[in-house]
């Protein structure tokens, strides 16, 4: 879910609603807001994106000068108006939006249904905004005071934004697990899940931490912890454009982000990567150093597309630096009670730096004594503050939900991450990590070739297949990852059914799919594995399957196998995965389009999931 909130001297509501539509990437089921006027709360939502509240309250802008907002991505009750955000206490005089889970919500809810409590949401957010009134009513407190109290008994994670009728000039707020920035402006202040819905009025942020609370006002900001002791903001400057958080001339986000990559690319290795000397700089790695020699595994944790560039760096870094690597799901990682300790080193990998289940399960190993290294792209977040060191992405802000230039950017790091560890370890030879080195610095103009020599024959194929049930996406080898990745794409914006698979292991399973019917696509750039590679294609051609394969430039064998070809600069096959991925990207993104799906905000996804 995403979460803004203003107060000032500004009319709230224009505030509110370009923040929602910045946070939109958050969860688009419902969206809602809350105002304040006269001592009065006016609260607004409705199912569907921030463009359907917009609708309902038409020409009615209320004037006021204080308000929050929501953009609900579903946890407790179905997506409908009457569970969108903001939630009204019963005696109407307090008004909360909650990104997050109450665990122990139908506990409280019961007891408070016993003292007369009515509900009429499904959700756990209503439960606490009651729960929290009933604490004011009884001990005759202040609402600042109930919150405090109320957290004490909750468990689960959160971030509240709290109006009352009776403070016409403040935002009460806290949070524990999900993300919280207070935007500090002239004469007023601004809230938000993320620095988006701030930038175009203020560069001065404050991250908030787990555990403690904020009273905001236009011309005030108390910071405060559980116990009620005073703390000190810190105001950090953000380096970052507006320009990066806009489409510039793209149709969707995603087209600008996976258009982005050469750039974003670049930017990842810039400073870190020098040719000519075959040096490679990776400050964080440095910090860790004696950990990393001395440590009997790493582990990398992460979900959704960065777990597929974990996997891709096992491969990396098995293979260059001949340590154990494993790769977890951070969700089964997290429950599973496994073995760790101060020998440890956990590789973090993470876009948003806030998904919920990444970072407990980091809390955790840390808890045991692990080493955490984040590999992060949102400057600030969660998982950069709460690791030991890291190496940040510098993708840029990625708004589609469909994670494109922040993969790339991170198989960069890990390549990166890879090759220091190597070369620290004297595990790779000067030559072929000055071979690598090279490769990964040319990466930027090859994906450049794709953009400009690859477009219409993806868009021609995207148009073929578009009808398609399903899709299966095979590799080998460092393409495995890139198979699964690009099956993850497909069926994230365009809603077909696509699985990734081991190319050999295809045919313990997946094979029984094929037919004239089923576009099978083959990540088959040159490898050690071409050969086996070329062999399974065979097998899906004997059976009649559409081929469709990504190859390196020059591949006579693949252009009479298959009825489709992509062709991607021949590379190093360790660096090749980040020129193969992106022809996948693009096949998804015309395919959505060809299927007029929203691709940007594809149903029931959302970019950064802050509940487990
Ligand atoms: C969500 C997003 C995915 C992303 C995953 C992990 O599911 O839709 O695109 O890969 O979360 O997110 P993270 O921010 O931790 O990389």
């Amino acid at each position: 879910c995403g979460i803004v909130g203003y107060v000032g001297s500004k009319p709230a509501y224009p505030v509110l609603i370009s923040g929602l539509k910045r946070l939109e990437y958050r969860g688009y089921d419902s969206a809602g807001v809350a105002l304040l006027v006269d001592g009065n709360l006016q609260v607004f939502k409705k199912e569907g994106k921030v463009a359907a509240l917009e609708g309902v309250v038409g020409e009615q802008q209320p004037l006021s000068k204080i308000g929050i907002g929501h953009t609900r991505w579903a946890t407790h009750g179905e997506p409908c108006d009457r569970n969108a955000h903001p939630h009204l206490s019963n005696d109407g005089s307090i008004a909360m939006i909650h990104n997050g889970i109450i665990e122990n919500y139908a506990q409280l809810k019961a007891e408070l249904e016993k003292k007369g409590y009515t509900f009429a949401s499904d959700t756990d957010s209503e439960v606490l905004v009651n729960f929290i009134a009933d604490i004011r009513m009884n001990n005759k407190c202040s609402l600042e005071e109930a919150v405090r109290i109320a957290l004490k008994r909750i468990t689960g994670a959160y971030v509240i934004l709290l109006l009352d009728n009776d403070m016409p000039d403040t935002i009460i707020a806290a949070r524990k697990g999900s993300p919280l920035v207070i935007g500090v402006g002239e004469n007023e202040h601004f809230l938000g899940s993320d620095a988006s819905p701030m930038l175009a009025y203020t560069k001065d942020v404050v991250y908030i931490n787990d555990y403690e609370m904020v009273i905001v006002r236009p011309d005030e900001l108390i910071l405060k912890n559980l116990v009620n002791e005073k703390l000190t903001p810190f105001v950090q400057r953000l380096d970052l454009d507006l320009a990066a958080i806009e489409k510039s001339g793209y149709e969707h986000f995603m087209l600008k982000e996976i258009f982005e990559q050469p750039q974003t690319i670049f930017d990842s290795f810039r400073g870190r990567l020098d040719v000519e000397q075959a040096m490679l700089t990776l400050s964080g790695l440095d910090a860790i150093k004696d950990k990393l020699l001395a440590a009997r595994r790493i582990i990398i944790v992460a979900c959704g597309t960065s777990w597929h560039a974990g996997l891709l760096a096992e491969y990396l870094i098995e293979e260059l630096c001949r340590v154990n690597v494993e790769v977890e799901y951070a969700s089964e990682f997290r429950y599973r009670n496994p073995i760790i300790d101060e020998n440890d080193v956990i590789i973090a990998v993470s876009q948003s730096g806030e998904t919920a289940d990444t970072l407990v399960a980091l809390e955790n190993a840390k808890k045991q004594g692990a080493t955490i290294f984040g590999i992060v792209n949102v400057v600030g977040s969660s998982i950069a503050r709460m690791a030991d060191a890291g190496a940040y992405t510098h993708a840029g802000p990625e708004i589609g939900v469909a994670s494109t230039k922040a993969f790339t950017a991170q198989l960069v790091v890990l390549e990166l991450f890879a090759l220091k560890l190597a070369q620290m370890k004297g595990t790779a030879s000067p030559e072929r990590l000055r071979q690598l080195i090279a490769a990964l610095h040319a990466v930027p103009e090859q994906v450049q070739w794709i953009l400009d020599n690859q477009l219409d024959n993806i868009k021609r194929i995207a148009t073929k297949y578009k009808d398609a049930r399903d899709f299966l996406f095979l590799g080998r080898g460092y393409n495995f990852p890139i198979a699964l990745e690009g099956a993850l794409k497909l069926k994230e914006i365009s809603y077909i059914h696509a699985e990734g698979y081991p190319a050999a292991e295809m045919k313990h399973g997946p094979i029984a799919l094929v037919d004239e019917h089923l576009p099978v696509v083959f990540v088959a750039t040159q490898d050690p594995f071409y050969e086996k590679v070329v062999s399974n294609m065979q097998e899906i051609k004997a059976r009649k399957g559409r081929l469709i394969a990504v190859v390196s430039e020059g591949d006579e064998m693949a252009e009479q196998l298959a009825e489709d070809v992509i062709t991607v600069p021949k590379s190093d096959e360790l660096i090749s995965p980040l020129l193969a991925v992106v022809p996948l990207q693009l096949l998804s993104y015309y395919v959505g389009i060809e299927l007029q799906v929203d691709v940007d905000k594809p149903r029931n996804l959302a970019k950064s999931v802050t509940v487990e």
